[in-house]
């Protein structure tokens, strides 16, 4: 049985929040290391994921460090795929829905560059957008690249604000949409506050406003595990857990809800990070103009 001092030396250890992982619902993997459910028992006496109701955890990159991820995508695999021609080609626009503190964004961002410094770099702008106002002000104190990433805090969902500052950022191009959007580890929190119309919703709007989706879903496992949580929490369920009805692999029902119907197809799979996620690239097909 884990003690308590156990677990306060891995708090030292990994930062204030081990917890982070748990509270979205997986088994906690540190370093590789799998946490034992006594362990995950100890952390909840320390956590409140009532605080983190749409997964907008304050230390998250100290649990999942962009590297467990970018690492994946074989450098230059995006850019290749991105890269545009013409005597003055339009800058590449990036969408990141749900950026958190924006460490992935940069991650990103810089994984988009050419390898080698004496190529060209690449004329690439990010919007990030999330809705937690405190994580995009950290993001904002901290951008390395002030003039190639913008963060704003947005809800995607918002229906009353369609377009909104998403709408804006591309009109600034005079764009209509993306060429690649990201969406990391956010489709489990837009569908246990949405449910299941709200994940239907979400998929269409970024498809709507992106070329190319980077999506990266959260298993069903999660799902099970962060209503478990709140519930030994004695707080209340999230709002739609007990009534969705798209369930069991996310990954492929995700994928067969974009490319049913031809509004997508699915060009590549990265593999799996070591949170036991997919990352998933989607092209969406466009009528021809
Ligand atoms: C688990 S974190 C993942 C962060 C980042 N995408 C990554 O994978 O590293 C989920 C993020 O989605 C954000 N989020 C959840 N619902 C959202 C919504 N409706 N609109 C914008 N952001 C949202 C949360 O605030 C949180 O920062």
């Amino acid at each position: 049985m884990a003690s308590r001092n156990h677990f306060s030396h891995r708090v030292q250890q990994y930062g204030k929040n081990p917890e982070v992982l748990h509270a979205e619902g997986c088994t906690l993997l540190v370093a590789g290391e799998a946490m034992d459910e006594q362990e995950a028992e100890d952390q909840e006496r320390y956590t409140d994921p009532g605080a983190a109701p749409y997964g907008n955890f304050p230390n998250y990159y100290s649990f999942n460090p962009p590297e467990n991820r970018v690492s994946l995508v074989p450098p230059g695999f995006l850019s290749n795929l991105l890269q545009k021609s013409g005597v003055s080609p339009s800058p590449i626009l990036c969408l990141d829905v749900g950026c958190n503190s924006g460490d992935l964004s940069v991650a990103f961002y810089k994984h988009l560059q050419p390898c080698e410094p004496s190529d060209e770099p690449m004329d690439v702008h990010f919007l990030c957008c999330d809705i937690d106002a405190d994580l995009i002000d950290k993001a904002q104190a901290s951008n390395p690249f002030p003039k190639s990433i913008s963060y704003v805090t947005s809800d995607i969902m918002d229906s009353s604000d369609p377009g909104g500052p998403i709408r804006n950022f591309l009109d600034g191009f005079n764009r209509s949409t993306f060429d690649l959007g990201f969406c990391m580890s956010i489709t489990m929190w837009i569908h246990l506050n949405h449910g299941d119309q709200g994940l239907i919703d979400f998929l269409n709007r970024v498809t709507k406003f992106c070329d190319y989706l980077l999506i990266e879903p959260q298993p069903w496992k999660c799902y099970r595990q962060a209503a478990r949580r709140l519930r030994k929490l004695g707080r209340p369920d999230f709002d739609h857990f007990h009534t969705l009805s798209i369930r069991g692999n996310m990954a492929k029902r995700i994928t067969s809800m974009l490319t049913h119907g031809g509004n997508a197809k699915l060009i590549h799979r990265f593999g799996t990070t070591n949170w036991g996620r997919s990352l998933l690239l989607f092209q969406v097909n466009r009528p021809a103009k």
